[in-house]
């Protein structure tokens, strides 16, 4: 099955590969078609480009939660009487969605669901979606380069309507995928005034990576920039989504690079049911994501993912990063609590590979002893965890190292909430079927297990369930771990203990 998957991973990244040559080939190739001097008169302390509509060619349609489909209003800068021809409500949010390139010069599939899951979400507020798609449909470096005119649009648009209505800063929030996330950020920072967020969903890599903050979406757009990063395979120049991490809260879900349910079989069984037109769909699959994980958090509120601040991904599949202590943790998507550090903070997840995308985390930590020397690496096993909400049989998990008498640290997740944990059992699968039967299989004794619960926030131990050691056979049966009532016992009295001596030496001050 392993193997499976290697050829799968392989094709895959031909395929994958064709595409990012094509995106960082036209970067090479064609001269964007775009003055340079644009942009150094914008920045120029000057108002006058502000007031001059002449130039915009962006559309701004005002959507409404019956036809999220359609732009059937516009709102035309400079003309004050289309904020109420398209029942602009001055009181409430408004939210400005960005589209990015597009192959086809027509809206993609994702527009009206994001429009439909922001008015499920705020049924009040304003959707504004932008359309420059006659911009975005040029080869990909004269769209790119485009996103400083469309951002200088949708500048002027946001000023203009500030503008006429006092609206106040505070409820835009602007929301860019791909392009469309450079556009924002662009648009921010020509702004008169910061506006209250701008989320940015996989802002897009090609010609992006290695750009000044001006250009591209930047933690100095908006009061709070968010920024969801799901598709950034490759070397850098060539990773479709930007690397880097951009706004204030940059969160990687599964690393950042490749999105669950994006693999080969899954994308080619839709290439077979919609055709090979949309071959695209492959490359699209993580990129898109970004904006299905928001919609996700829209929607299904009662099942908020969370994300956890961390130095890199292997570190976080370590399991070590599961603290939400200083800010450590954050909601996901439209609840993110709006963290300000002065540092970039990167943030990683584990989901789902569909909606609701939410999973659990939990480090698990086990020490092997053994008298004799074993080693061994890529282990297969299946873990079970049963708590007192539910179960979850058989995870599968590949142990990296197992060695006699170290300790190993790692990630586990489930997609059903479990609750407290109770029990804990694992299984050492051997790789070939047929054993031999004179032979002795080795064994590793486990006395505990430690387990963390990211969501919980929670430190359980467990200790084997009959005797001091559990054995792990490879092979062998299940090595079952039930709760240390001693541990937590001892634990409790460890803080009444506390709470004693705490007690007397508040009175030694006060005295
Ligand atoms: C930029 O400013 C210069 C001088 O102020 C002017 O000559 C030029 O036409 C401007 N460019 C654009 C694109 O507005
Ligand atoms: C722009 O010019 C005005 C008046 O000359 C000045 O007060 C203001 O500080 C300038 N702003 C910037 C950002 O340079
Ligand atoms: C592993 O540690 C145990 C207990 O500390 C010890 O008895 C055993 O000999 C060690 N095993 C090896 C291979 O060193």
């Amino acid at each position: 099955k392993q193997e499976n998957m290697g050829k799968e991973s392989a094709v895959l990244l031909v395929i994958w590969m064709h595409f990012a040559s094509t995106f960082s080939s036209y970067a090479t190739t064609a001269e964007p078609a775009v003055e340079t001097d644009t942009f150094s008169n914008i920045t120029a302390n000057s108002t006058d480009w502000m007031v001059d509509f002449s130039d915009i060619e962006s559309k701004f349609a005002l959507r409404t939660s019956d036809e999220p489909e359609d732009d059937l209003c516009y709102i035309v800068p400079g003309q004050r009487e289309t904020i109420k021809e398209c029942n602009f409500n001055p009181d409430t949010k408004t939210f400005i969605v960005i589209h990015g390139w597009t192959v086809t010069g027509m809206y993609e599939s994702w527009v009206p669901k994001l429009v439909t899951a922001l008015y499920e979400r705020e049924p009040t507020a304003n959707v504004i979606v932008v359309d420059w798609l006659i911009r975005a449909q040029q080869h990909y470096p004269t769209s790119a380069a485009y996103t400083k005119l469309v951002g200088r649009d949708v500048a002027k648009f946001v000023n203009w309507l500030q503008a006429e209505l006092e609206y106040p800063w505070e409820k835009l929030h602007i929301l860019g995928y791909s392009l469309g996330a450079h556009v924002a950020g662009i648009a921010g920072l020509l702004m008169r005034n910061k506006v209250n967020r701008i989320t940015g969903l996989d802002p897009a890599g090609p010609t992006f990576e290695y750009a000044d903050a001006q250009s591209t979406l930047s933690p100095d757009d908006a009061l709070f920039v968010d920024v969801l990063h799901t598709n950034t395979r490759g070397s850098p120049d060539r990773s479709i989504g930007i690397q880097r991490p951009v706004g204030h809260v940059d969160i990687y879900p599964n690393g950042g690079t490749f999105q669950p349910g994006c693999d080969l079989q899954n994308t080619m069984m839709m290439v077979a049911t919609t055709g090979l037109r949309n071959m695209d769909q492959i490359v699209k699959c993580s990129h898109e994501r970004s904006i299905h994980l928001f919609i996700d958090s829209l929607i299904n509120m009662e099942q908020q993912s969370m994300a956890y601040r961390c130095s890199s991904k292997e570190t976080f599949n370590k399991g070590v990063c599961l603290s939400c202590r200083k800010n450590r943790c954050n909601k996901v998507g439209y609840d993110v609590t709006k963290v300000r550090s002065r540092r970039n903070s990167k943030m990683y997840m584990k989901t789902r590979d569909m909606m609701p995308y939410k999973v659990y985390h939990y480090q698990v930590k086990v020490h092997f002893f053994s008298q004799s020397k074993i080693s061994y690496t890529d282990q297969p096993m299946k873990i079970s965890l049963y708590g007192y909400a539910g179960e979850k049989e058989n995870i599968p998990y590949v142990m990296p190292a197992m060695k006699t008498n170290t300790t190993v640290s790692f990630l586990l997740t489930t997609d059903v909430d479990i609750g407290e944990l109770m029990m804990v059992k694992l299984v050492w699968e051997k790789d070939t079927i047929i054993g031999w039967p004179w032979w002795n299989p080795d064994t590793f004794h486990v006395r505990k297990l430690r387990v963390k619960s990211g969501e919980r926030q929670s430190r359980v131990i467990f200790v084997a369930k009959d005797g001091e050691f559990s054995y792990l056979a490879r092979g062998g049966d299940a090595a079952v771990f039930v709760k240390d009532k001693e541990a937590q016992s001892s634990k409790k009295n460890e803080r009444l203990h506390k709470l004693k001596m705490q007690g007397s030496s508040f009175k030694k001050t006060t005295e």
